[in-house]
């Protein structure tokens, strides 16, 4: 049986790092309240040069060389992306111009906050279908450039990043690799968190609208049901999972869906605090940071979870 294992992690943010008081400096609103709703204190800008596919590039680069291959091996890039660099061509083709591979699948994934969760979904049924070996997973964002600055409720929340995996085909996995993976969507929510534009109806790029209370009432109930059908898929239990790796949007939304599932709250991975919430990047990047400090090692169960516009959410269960 084909398996899909990850086999290296990789991460990048823009140079400009942004406290709640430097920000606290131009919009109106403070270190106080962004830290008490939502446990942020810090974000990532990106700056002049700094775009959707270079982080994604920068990333992907550490990615492959935590597994050890050279780019050149790569068969397969899925990007997930709400700020692609350009309307078309897709994201990952810049990315694989950038990193050199001469021929191979590229193409971007949109499903927002979880995109990177359905780009794990596709890559992996892509690659246990024996059509490629080796996959480069992507999430990758730029929202401060789709915020309204002037919009305090939104924009004091998301900041820039990229996460990317290197997943393998393996015949040879034995308990590894990715064990099961559950998506969900609900367009009947698509009012609740959208961009007021797009090519295809107002011919501009449009600004992020969020009801952010009515998102946090789904998001709670959402994500913890779907990681119990992604551990139910898998024929486990939440007693045990070593790991959960959620979509970073809100320190809140991190603490009761855990505790919901009855987890210990150690057993999360946070970086909310550091990065705020960077769409579907947030899942890759706080990935990356965990496995980088030790926290997750070889043998590891690991759930990612996310949800974000449409509404989408999903899981997915997966043995380092
Ligand atoms: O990634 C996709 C998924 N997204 C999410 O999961 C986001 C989910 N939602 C949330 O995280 C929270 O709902 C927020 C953090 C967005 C908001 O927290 P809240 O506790 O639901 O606050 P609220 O929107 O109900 O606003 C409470 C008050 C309002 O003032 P009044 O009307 O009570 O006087 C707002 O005007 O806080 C005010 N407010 C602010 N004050 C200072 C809103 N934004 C700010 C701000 N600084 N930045």
């Amino acid at each position: 049986m084909i398996r899909s294992v990850i086999t290296g992690t990789g991460s990048a943010l823009p140079v400009r790092r942004v406290s709640n008081a430097e920000l606290a400096k131009t919009v109106d609103t403070t270190d106080e309240w962004i830290v008490e709703r939502t446990g942020i204190r810090f974000r990532h800008l990106a700056g002049e040069g700094e775009t959707t596919a270079s982080l994604a590039t920068d990333a992907a680069r550490c990615a492959i060389a935590a597994a050890g291959i050279e780019a050149s091996d790569i068969d397969l890039i899925v990007l997930a992306t709400a700020t692609p660099d350009q309307t078309f061509p897709a994201s990952a083709t810049i990315v694989q111009a950038k990193l050199g591979i001469l021929d191979c699948v590229a193409f971007d994934v949109g499903a927002v906050c979880s995109g990177f969760l359905y780009a794990v979904q596709v890559a992996d049924a892509m690659l246990r279908a024996g059509a490629h070996s080796r996959a480069l997973v992507i999430g990758a964002e730029t929202f401060s450039r789709i915020l309204d600055w002037e919009d305090r409720a939104t924009c004091v929340l998301f900041g820039d990043g990229a996460g990317a995996i290197v997943m393998e085909a393996r015949s040879d996995a034995g308990e590894r690799g990715v064990l099961a993976v559950k998506l969900h969507a609900d367009g009947r929510y698509n009012e609740l968190l959208y961009v007021d534009g797009g090519p295809s109806t107002t011919g501009t790029v449009g600004k992020l609208r969020m009801k952010g209370r009515e998102v946090f009432r789904h998001a709670v109930n959402n994500l913890s049901a779907v990681m119990t059908e992604s551990l139910t898929l898998a024929g486990l239990d939440a007693a045990q999972v070593d790991w959960v790796v959620p979509h970073q949007a809100n320190a809140r939304i991190l603490d009761a869906t855990a505790r919901k599932l009855g987890l210990d709250p150690t057993k999360v991975v946070v970086t909310v605090d550091q990065h705020a919430n960077t769409s579907a990047a947030s899942v890759p990047l706080a990935l990356d940071h965990a496995v980088r400090d030790g926290r997750i090692r070889p043998g590891h169960l690991v759930v990612l979870e996310a949800m974000g516009g449409g509404f989408t959410w999903g899981a997915a269960v997966v043995r380092f």
